[in-house]
């Protein structure tokens, strides 16, 4: 506050230097009080600009938001992953989780995971995992369960702003929504999804228990389809993810693929994708939202440039949206 307080002190001790003594009388105080307000506005609305430039409005949203839809990350890693995958999630979105827990088969010093071992049906992990979870600690009515890979890239606050429009109450979870030939639903394993904590209740209180509703054998990679079918059982709904445009946010593959070249009918994961997307796909591409959540990384480094570009890169310039409140609102909204 130098200038104010240079003002100030030209006016006491200038020509027109008021009485301390009698201050309710003076016309000079009264104009020095109107100036005071003004160098005090002016300060005012140069902090609120410069706070502006700095994206601080879209921080503001961002720490209500991150209150209000709480999410508990769940990251699948390995003992011989922990190096070369496992600590690169961890030291780049992990920590826009509300909290998160690494889940292994070996304990490591940096990601401290819940540690499971002798377990090599990637069904009886999952399993564990999400009892371990329920049963153990972590289980908050009020949180979303984000169940993610070590190689998962996923942008939490887009996730947020997809989620509040739903409750944690909700029986409901997302992801990148596959079908199986027989027409179950579920989500694709490969990406990261997501559990209301109904979703989570549901499962590990009614399904796991039950052989007749969840099956209790091995499923190997086909973990993922037994879970859809297990959540389809205590009707768990599998929620649509897509934005208000049918443009998706858990992208499958990874992001050059959705956003620079496009899908590879010769490559079996893609095909198995395109087989089985719930949604159709048109010409091997899926409309890659602009609120998009998951994505898969391949080459690890990348997580650093992927998280670079969508959380600290400043773009000069830009403008914010003013679409941000439909995103994922009500159908009948229209770009
Ligand atoms: C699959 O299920 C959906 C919704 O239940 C239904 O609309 C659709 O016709 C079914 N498709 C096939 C091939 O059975
Ligand atoms: C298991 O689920 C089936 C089908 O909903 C139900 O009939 C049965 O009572 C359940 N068994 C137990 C032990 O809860
Ligand atoms: C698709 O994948 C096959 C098998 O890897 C490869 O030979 C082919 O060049 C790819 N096509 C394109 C257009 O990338
Ligand atoms: C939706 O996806 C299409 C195709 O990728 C794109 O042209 C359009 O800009 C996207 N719209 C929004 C609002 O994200």
């Amino acid at each position: 506050m130098p200038r104010q307080l240079s003002v100030r002190r030209f006016y006491l001790s200038g020509k027109n230097k008021i009485s301390i003594s009698n201050p309710c009388h003076s016309r000079t105080l009264q104009c020095l009080w109107r100036l005071l307000l003004l160098v005090l506005l002016c300060y005012l609305i140069v902090l609120w600009q410069s706070g502006q430039q700095d994206g601080a409005p879209a921080l503001v949203a961002d720490v209500a938001l991150r209150q209000r839809v709480q999410i508990f990350c769940i990251i699948v890693t390995y003992g011989h992953r922990h190096e070369g995958v496992g600590v690169h999630v961890k030291r780049t979105w992990t920590k826009h989780c509300n909290q998160y827990l690494f889940v292994s088969d070996d304990s490591h010093e940096e990601l401290e995971p819940a540690v499971f071992m002798h377990r090599p049906d990637k069904w009886q992990r999952m399993r564990a995992h999400m009892e371990y979870v329920y049963k153990y600690h972590y289980f908050d009515e009020n949180h979303w369960f984000l169940y993610a890979n070590d190689d998962n890239f996923v942008v939490v606050e887009n996730l947020r702003f997809m989620l509040q429009h739903h409750n944690s109450n909700e029986p409901i979870y997302f992801g990148c929504k596959l079908r199986t030939p027989q027409n179950e639903t579920y989500m694709y394993g490969a990406s990261a999804m997501v559990l209301s904590s109904e979703a989570l209740v549901r499962f590990v209180l009614q399904a796991l228990p039950n052989a007749s509703l969840c099956s209790q054998e091995d499923h190997g990679d086909a973990a993922d389809e037994q879970f859809g079918i297990c959540m389809s059982n205590v009707k768990v709904l599998a929620g649509d993810s897509r934005d208000v445009w049918s443009n998706h946010t858990f992208l499958p593959f990874e992001a050059e693929v959705h956003v620079g070249s496009r899908m590879n009918a010769s490559l079996e994961k893609h095909k198995y994708f395109l087989d089985r997307s719930y949604y159709e796909v048109h010409n091997l591409r899926l409309p890659v939202s602009k609120y998009s959540i998951s994505y898969h990384v391949e080459y690890m480094p990348d997580i650093y440039d992927l998280y670079y570009f969508t959380h600290l890169v400043n773009i000069f310039g830009q403008i914010q949206h003013k679409d941000i409140q439909n995103a994922f609102g009500s159908a009948d909204v229209k770009p």
